[in-house]
């Protein structure tokens, strides 16, 4: 049996990446992956799949939409359900055997299994038991069910099911208004479907800057989206053919019902670290079930770390990403590291949502003096001729030295935008150096410009 330097158990973007970096620092790596192809929930049945059927829908809605105005005469497109299905499968299997490619490339052994750890330094898979010096637990996470939910993945779904229906449902009902949700959604609303969210809160994706999701919501309702918020689902029965959604709203204690030929339940994701074998080998959990660690990854067991949603922290393929490149640099013996106040979150709607750092409510509790830059894409020549002037770019930057503290962009490409304002926050510029460096025009990049200088001398399209 071959003695690993690292074995990596999960090959999602937090264990690939992880072994990668491990195989580039010279370390003797294996990844342990019981599903049948790499890359995790992301490539398989999250980020990616959803990005193909985003892409596709969004297509369909500027074809109804935008292209008449144009002066594109076209006939109204009719959908092939299987054949999107078919793209989305095939932009899976690209990206999958992408990452079976770079394990060659990099020499990185793939264990077909499932592992579990019966002993620091050992990782069992099947009948066979391998060794390692190291051990990085990256097993991501999987949908949290609400009780009185039953999910049978056809009528009454989680994203994995969302993503493969059979055919397009005439109705859905939502419930979470948070990013899979409204990703989703907007999918199935985009190919027709009447579809309603439920969510809890007052408001939808909690945690966005308030502003920013108040004007969210405001867009997605114009859409076409039926949002009710302040409602908590209760419980769904589920008839085969439709499946009824039973939720209590705050304001009035009333019960309500709403029937749907598909539900899909996006309340939430928790950790996956079932089956690792965690109590006998003594690795401690949270009370929320994440692996306990430290600033450097480390479990209270010797050689064994955890990374990505199996840990703390926002469950983001790019969070686990940067923190699988810094453990193998740890336990490479270098200096890995995370900024964790500058991880990106994108929601990839029409428009996209995109946020870094500090929001106002966040600025307002810690009781910090901030002041904000704002600009509309209304203002910006390229959005116009785009039919995507929806929303604006807001930064947020310190009131005496301007450095900025957070940034929230809704509208065209926003989670590219983002990263312009990342880098710079990496860099602890402030919104004056933004503003003062040249934006090609026109780009919708200059939207960005702008908001860093309406922080200062004021935005010159406003
Ligand atoms: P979420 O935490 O973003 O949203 C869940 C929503 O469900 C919340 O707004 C919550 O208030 C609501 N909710 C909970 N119980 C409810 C009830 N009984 N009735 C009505 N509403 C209820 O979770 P989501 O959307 O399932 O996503 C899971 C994780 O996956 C998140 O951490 C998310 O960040 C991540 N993700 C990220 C994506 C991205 O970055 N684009 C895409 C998809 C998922």
């Amino acid at each position: 049996m071959a003695q690993y330097d690292l074995i990596v158990i999960g090959a999602g973007p937090g264990g690939y990446v992880c072994a990668i970096r491990a195989a580039q620092l010279g370390l003797k790596t294996a990844v342990v992956e019981g599903r049948d192809s790499l890359g995790g929930t992301c490539l398989n049945v999250g980020c990616i799949p959803s990005k193909a059927l985003l892409h596709a829908t969004h297509q369909l809605h500027e074809v109804d939409h935008t292209f008449a105005k144009m002066g594109l005469k076209t006939q109204t497109p009719e959908v092939d359900w299987a054949q999107m299905q078919a793209y989305k499968d095939d932009v899976i299997a690209q990206n999958t055997k992408g990452i079976e490619f770079l394990f060659k490339k990099n020499k990185i052994d793939w264990i077909k299994g499932w592992g579990s750890i019966p002993a620091p330094g050992q990782v069992k898979v099947g009948d066979e038991t391998h060794s390692a010096k190291s051990i990085v637990i990256a097993t991501g996470s999987e949908p949290s069910a609400l009780p009185g939910i039953e999910i049978d993945e056809k009528t009454v779904v989680t994203s994995t099911g969302a993503l493969a229906l059979e055919k397009i449902p005439a109705s859905m009902v939502v419930i979470g208004g948070g990013v899979i949700g409204l990703e989703l959604g907007s999918v199935y609303k985009r190919l027709g479907a009447d579809v309603t969210v439920v969510e809890f809160l007052d408001g939808i994706t909690p945690g966005l800057d308030g502003e920013v999701a108040k004007n969210f919501e405001k867009i997605l309702k114009k859409q076409g989206l039926n949002i009710i918020t302040g409602a908590a689902v209760q419980r769904v029965d589920n008839a085969g053919k439709s499946a009824t959604v039973h939720y209590k709203t705050r304001k009035d204690e009333k019960d309500h019902e709403l029937q749907a030929e598909v539900v899909l339940v996006a309340t939430g994701r928790r950790s996956y670290v079932g089956g690792l074998g965690l109590d006998a080998v003594g690795v401690q959990v949270t009370d929320r079930g994440q692996v306990r660690i430290d600033k450097h990854y480390a479990t209270n067991v010797k050689g064994i770390y955890a990374i990505g949603d199996a840990v703390v922290g926002p469950m983001l393929a790019h969070k686990a990403e940067d923190e699988g490149m810094a453990v193998a640099e740890i336990i490479a013996g270098q200096a890995g590291h995370v900024n964790y106040g500058v991880i990106p979150a994108v929601v990839y709607t029409s428009p996209e949502v995109a946020s870094v750092g500090e929001t106002e409510e966040t600025l307002k509790t810690a009781g910090r003096a901030y002041k904000v830059g704002k600009f509309s894409f209304m203002g910006n020549g390229r959005a116009k001729a785009n039919f995507a002037a929806d929303g604006f770019v807001k930064i947020l930057a310190d009131k005496d030295t301007d450095r900025i503290l957070g940034a929230h962009i809704i509208g065209p490409m926003a989670g590219d935008l983002i990263h312009e304002i990342c880098v710079a926050m990496e860099f602890g510029a402030a919104a004056e150096d933004l503003a003062r460096t040249c934006h090609a025009h026109p780009t919708y990049s200059e939207a960005v410009r702008e908001a860093a200088l309406a922080c200062n001398t004021g935005a010159i399209h406003a």
